[in-house]
């Protein structure tokens, strides 16, 4: 989740879930409106792509062994309670002062829900050699309770292309980043 737009949330999830489908019985709930990821529900066979009809009580209700959620980029009456159900709040960031700025309304909302210790704030579409992505890192860092994964996502073009490649990368480089995400995630349910 975050209450930006474009920063990367609906292809995040994708790729994570269709490589968490790999391994286990995955469900993608699309809970935004403008319906990016639903819009693919025909194109990727490995996992289901809901709308639950924007209803979320009726996650509890899914039999997977995963289900990741797709927010909009604004706030909603349901955003509390997917904050309260879900076991890990991954929240995608890019590394700009702008987003750095906007990221600290989803914390604030997250920690209002007393869930800061189930998210995961992951640096997103970081374009190579910039010293700014260390800045913004130094800032996040001071937020208290605030876990950054190790694991950051370039700004890629095989990421651009995720909806042509059924969110598999072709890209070498974005399949690892994609893999080691999904193995910090994982870690943090051991
Ligand atoms: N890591 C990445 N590298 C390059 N392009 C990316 C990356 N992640 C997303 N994109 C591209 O950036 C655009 C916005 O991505 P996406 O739709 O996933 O963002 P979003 O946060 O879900 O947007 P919204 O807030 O509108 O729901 C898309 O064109 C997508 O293909
Ligand atoms: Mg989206």
């Amino acid at each position: 989740m975050h209450q930006k737009g474009g920063v990367g949330k609906s292809t995040l999830t994708l790729n994570l879930a269709v490589n968490f489908a790999k391994a286990v019985n995955v469900g993608i709930v699309d809970m935004d409106p403008q319906g990016s990821l639903t819009q693919l529900s025909t194109v990727i066979q490995d996992l289901d792509i809901l709308t639950l009809e924007g209803k979320p009580e009726k996650i509890q209700k899914l039999q997977y062994d995963y289900i990741f959620i797709d927010t909009p980029p604004y706030l909603t009456n349901n955003l509390k309670y997917l904050i309260n159900l879900a076991d890990l709040i991954v929240v995608p960031t890019k590394a700009g002062i702008m987003d750095l700025m906007a990221i600290q309304g989803t914390m604030s909302l997250i920690k209002s829900q007393k869930a800061l210790d189930k998210s995961l704030v992951v640096l997103n579409m970081i374009k190579p050699n910039t010293t700014l992505t260390l800045d913004i890192q130094t800032e996040l860092r001071k937020i208290d309770k605030l876990s950054l994964a190790k694991t950051h996502i370039s700004d890629l073009v095989s990421f651009t292309r995720s909806a042509f490649t059924k969110g598999i990368p072709e890209n070498v480089k974005a399949k690892q980043q994609i893999e080691s995400l999904s193995t910090e995630i994982l870690y943090r349910f051991l």
